[in-house]
């Protein structure tokens, strides 16, 4: 196995005095998917921020390449959930002023967001303002953003959330075929249990008070996934179980 891109080495992280993550270990390697399952409050956010930079652990390190990540980079670009975009800016100029400091000429950063933008199916919208578009199309524009900067690493915090079902499922499948062709890392936060299934490569489990992974599974199933096919159901009952969903008096438990 070759170096992973990412290794999370006995990382744990207060917050006033508060223990929010406990010995978190894990490597991730180039190209992989990884969805983080856990229930509120459990750490997953802190875990990506200490991933992305935009933390310090309180003790451990975060190595990317190699590298223990001080600060934020543009190697390893976080989603962020409320799109992050400039309302008095075009879709074009929002992906554009991602390169700016790149070092890539005007024409360059215009090309380079007009391909991305094709890719995630805005490519009649480029001058459009943000306030024009659907929740699902600002996403789109937020996907486009993050991948025109050609990231090694992006770190998202469920990405989907505020989508419909089919907006949803459309992304995900929009997902996938840009990172098979750009073989980006993706570590995925999500509530979505069959997000999970059907994007990752593997999951991590969290549990909470104070965050720990709790368990690792490996899906192996080729992409795209069939969501109703038994090795689906599979996992699904796999991580229902770990949340207790199947014994009624517990289902309330877990706070989606
Ligand atoms: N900057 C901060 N200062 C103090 N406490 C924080 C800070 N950030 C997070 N916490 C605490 O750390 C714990 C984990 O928070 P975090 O946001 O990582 O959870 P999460 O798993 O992402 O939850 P959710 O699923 O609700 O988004 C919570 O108890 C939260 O209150
Ligand atoms: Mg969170």
């Amino acid at each position: 196995m070759t170096a992973p891109i990412i290794s999370i080495q006995q990382v744990s992280k207060m917050f006033a005095k508060q223990p929010v993550l406990d010995q978190i270990s894990l490597d991730v390697q180039k190209g992989e998917i990884i969805a983080i399952l856990g229930k509120s409050g459990c750490g997953k956010s802190t875990l990506l921020n200490l991933i992305g930079g935009f933390e310090q652990p309180s003790s451990g390190q975060v190595l990317l390449d190699d590298e223990i990540v001080m600060k934020a980079s543009k190697r390893c670009i976080m989603l962020m959930q409320n799109y992050g975009l400039l309302p008095w800016r075009s879709v074009q100029k929002n992906v554009e002023l991602a390169l700016e400091g790149t070092g890539l000429t005007k024409i360059e950063r215009q090309r380079r967001a007009q391909h991305y933008l094709k890719l995630v199916g805005l490519e009649n919208r480029l001058s459009a303002l943000p306030s024009e578009l659907s929740g699902g199309m600002q996403q789109r524009v937020a996907i486009a953003r993050a991948l025109a900067i050609q990231p090694e690493v992006i770190l998202m915090d469920e990405p989907f959330a505020a989508l419909d079902t089919f907006t949803r499922y459309y992304l995900q499948d929009e997902l996938l075929a840009i990172q098979k062709e750009e073989k980006t890392t993706i570590l995925l936060v999500t509530h979505d249990i069959d997000e999970a299934i059907y994007l990752a490569d593997r999951i991590f489990i969290m549990s909470p008070n104070p965050g720990r992974i709790h368990r690792e599974l490996l899906i192996r199933s080729t992409k795209p996934r069939d969501r109703s096919d038994s090795d689906f159901q599979h996992f699904r009952e796999i991580i229902f179980n770990e949340f207790q969903f199947t014994h009624p008096q517990n289902a309330v438990e877990y706070n989606i």
